[in-house]
């Protein structure tokens, strides 16, 4: 497993350029790291992994920080080595926090605690890697966000759901992997892009994964534990509600019932004994077959309070999702239009939480579509602190089959302006915790890596998991400014290389929206599999279809006036924005509208014929991104070229039943023929 493609973007080839060779060489002479926690071997044998593979030489270590020529260690340890104003520097920092910097001819690495040397570490290597000066650095960085999450939907039989990229690299027919290689090189991959949250198992707790918090697995999961906090990420497990029950035969699971507390409390003991750095619990709790507090009639912060009580004595955190809205609702009632769920079950709840929970908030208001307007609920609970959830996974985004770059799509997330303390209430600030005095607060999302060679079925699908770290770290790092760095990590520093690739990335968000679901009105898509056309599949009934669509036109009404009233659920201007027919953007015109087919969009097509348009589009747009793929095959090495190359083959295959399926339904529905008379089939 030492494939280019294994190594996703820490491929360490050495460096060709004779002048950025001999500077670096200058540079890492003599190196001194101080500190003996594991953090510290995790960030000193990174370096030497990429000194030996971009230097080709081994580097020399010594002890002495006067004598040495590049000094790594956190403040404490190297304090008497700084300059005042350095150390300044890092005061004002949080604890993963972190100076890089040239003084004196010396290159430093200081971070406020072991967790920044180690992101100072990784800092330094990607500079390296994308063949920077680095003569002459006066870098200052701290993460924006507190909480940059990821999570595994890994089961213990080793499938994955939502899995598109082979099976987990956790488990295996029903045990926990033994040989753990894979896991700390993923632990590598997540920490060089500044992730410090894991939670290590499927949010859909079934039977045997209820056990994980039992003596039969916690030794093995304090092994994984350790692996992750030598790179400064925490565990979390996913926990089934019902546990009391399922583990130990109590009678209930009422969070308010004084036993099923004490199991709790004890249950939290028991883990901490084994693990004493552990994060804590995600819960997903009366949501698609999940139980939860609902079944006693106690609400959300019931529920989610109890865990919480049971692990503040340790610091331990509740994560508790708000994806929770009734599956089986009959669609066709649009009093319980599922987008208003999540922001009806917690509004109300807002202030009732203990300091340790964070709510986990899908970043739009039904499920990861390729276009949906941002969840109201985030920032609508001053008192209560927030995640937002992005994801990861390509679910509904073309399966890591089709390319689908993310970044351009969570950035337009993190920049929506929610107003909810007045301009400039963004979402990226609301996570930030600088909207509301949140404790904690930040951001997570489900993986997208299996035990496929390159971890994510499609190659370039490794650009999500790289882009999310990254820009979770820094929210004002721009698409293309996280695409450039990921290819030139990933495939080398040419030009052309760099060119293309990336503009094939930034392109296409577009171009998946473009031949699959229409202006926002999103799914359509094979029920259950989420993968391919279904106009009118519908997953968890007979009732409706998601897109309302009949003779006369399409979308669905969320108004306050005449539909569901979901509108209602943003504050000012945004309320009138997607309130008003006239003032909705086009790209989430059916999300909150029902229209005739021949309303005119404000780009000047109408409704059917942008369909129309987008489809042909999207479907030649796919043929481009093949041919600019096909010119890059003496640019670098076959294995990764052909993983490519097959993809937009079966992406091909996959547009153009969209296209065809699409027009011809809405042909059919309206009507009304191209104006452009192509075929539609
Ligand atoms: C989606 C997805 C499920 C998942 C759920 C969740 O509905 O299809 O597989 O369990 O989201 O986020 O909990």
């Amino acid at each position: 497993m030492d494939s280019s493609k294994y190594k996703m973007w820490l491929q360490y080839e050495i460096c060709t350029v004779e002048q950025v060779n001999v500077q670096y060489q200058s540079l890492l002479r003599n190196v001194v790291i101080k500190g003996n926690d594991p953090i510290i071997f995790s960030a000193k044998d990174e370096l030497q992994r990429a000194v030996k593979g971009m230097l080709d030489h081994e580097l020399s270590w010594t002890e002495n920080v006067q004598e040495a020529n590049f000094v790594i260690g956190n403040i404490n340890e190297v304090a008497d080595f700084l300059k005042e104003e350095q150390r300044q520097l890092l005061t004002d920092l949080t604890e993963e926090g972190y100076i890089v910097q040239t003084s004196n001819q010396k290159t430093y690495i200081v971070g406020n605690t072991d967790k920044g040397v180690l992101y100072g570490v990784h800092h330094f290597i990607r500079l390296m890697q994308i063949n920077s000066d680095l003569s002459q650095l006066q870098i200052v960085e701290q993460p924006k966000n507190q909480f940059r999450m990821i999570n595994q939907w890994d089961n213990l039989d080793g499938t994955v759901e939502r899995g598109y990229s082979g099976q987990s690299i956790f488990y295996q027919n029903g045990k926990i992997v033994k040989d753990k290689k894979r896991i700390r090189d993923y632990a590598r991959y997540l920490s060089s892009v500044g992730i410090n949250a894991i939670s290590i198992n499927n949010v859909n707790v079934w039977e045997e994964e209820t056990y994980f918090i039992t003596n039969k697995y916690l030794a093995e999961i304090k092994a994984i534990a350790d692996i992750f906090s030598a790179y400064a990420i925490r565990l979390y497990l996913s926990i089934n509600f019902a546990s009391p029950m399922a583990i130990d035969g109590l009678s209930t699971a009422d969070p308010l019932n004084k036993e099923v507390k004490q199991w709790w409390k004890e249950k939290v003991a028991e883990i901490y004994e084994y693990i004493p750095d552990f994060g804590g619990f995600v819960v997903k709790a009366d949501s698609e077959h999940r139980p939860g507090p609902f079944t006693y009639n106690r609400d959300h912060a019931d529920g989610a309070n109890m865990l919480a009580e049971a692990l503040e004595p340790y610091d331990g955190k509740v994560v508790w999702r708000c994806f929770v809205y009734n599956c089986l609702q009959d669609w066709r009632d649009r009093a319980t239009d599922r987008a208003r769920a999540a922001y009806d079950h917690f509004k109300p709840l807002d202030g009732r939480f203990h300091e340790n929970v964070l709510l986990q908030i899908k970043n739009g208001p039904m499920d990861f579509q390729v276009r949906e307007p941002v969840s109201p609920l985030l920032g609508a609970m001053p008192q209560t602190n927030q995640l937002v959830e992005f994801q990861v996974a390509q679910e509904y985004t073309g399966q890591q089959i089709d390319l689908c770059y993310l970044i351009p799509q969570w950035k337009q997330v993190l920049d929506f302006d929610t107003h909810i303390k007045g301009t400039g209430s963004t979402i990226s600030e609301i996570v930030a915790g600088n909207i509301h005095a949140y404790k904690y607060s930040g951001i997570a999302a489900v993986s997208n890596i299996g035990d496929d060679e390159n971890w994510t079925g499609h190659t370039l699908a490794q650009a999500n998991l790289y882009g999310y770290g990254r820009l979770i770290w820094d929210p004002s790092l721009s698409s293309q400014e996280i695409a450039e760095e990921w290819i030139s990590q990933t495939f080398g520093n040419q030009k052309e290389v760099v060119e293309k690739i990336g503009s094939m990335l930034l392109s296409s968000w577009t171009i998946y929206e473009n031949y699959t679901a229409p202006l926002g009105v999103g799914w359509m898509v094979t029920p259950g599999i989420h993968y391919g056309p279904n106009i009118d599949g519908y997953e968890y009934s007979r009732w409706g279809t998601y897109h309302f669509a009949d003779r006369e036109g399409i979308g669905v009404d969320r108004t306050i006036e005449t539909g569901t009233g979901y509108t209602d659920q943003y504050e000012e201007p945004n309320r009138s924005i997607y309130n008003i027919l006239s003032e909705c953007p086009d790209e989430l015109l059916l999300f909150f509208h029902h229209v005739p087919y021949k309303y005119t969009l404000k780009n000047g097509e109408t409704v059917i014929q942008h369909i129309y348009n987008t489809h042909f589009k999207g479907y030649e747009q796919v043929e481009d991104l093949m041919d600019s793929w096909n010119s890059l095959e003496s640019l670098m090495d076959n294995d990764r070229f052909k993983n490519v190359q097959d993809r937009f083959r079966r992406q091909k295959i996959n547009a153009k039943e969209w296209r065809d399926q699409i027009n011809s339904y809405f042909y059919r529905k309206s009507g009304i023929a191209d104006q452009y008379n192509r075929t539609i089939y």
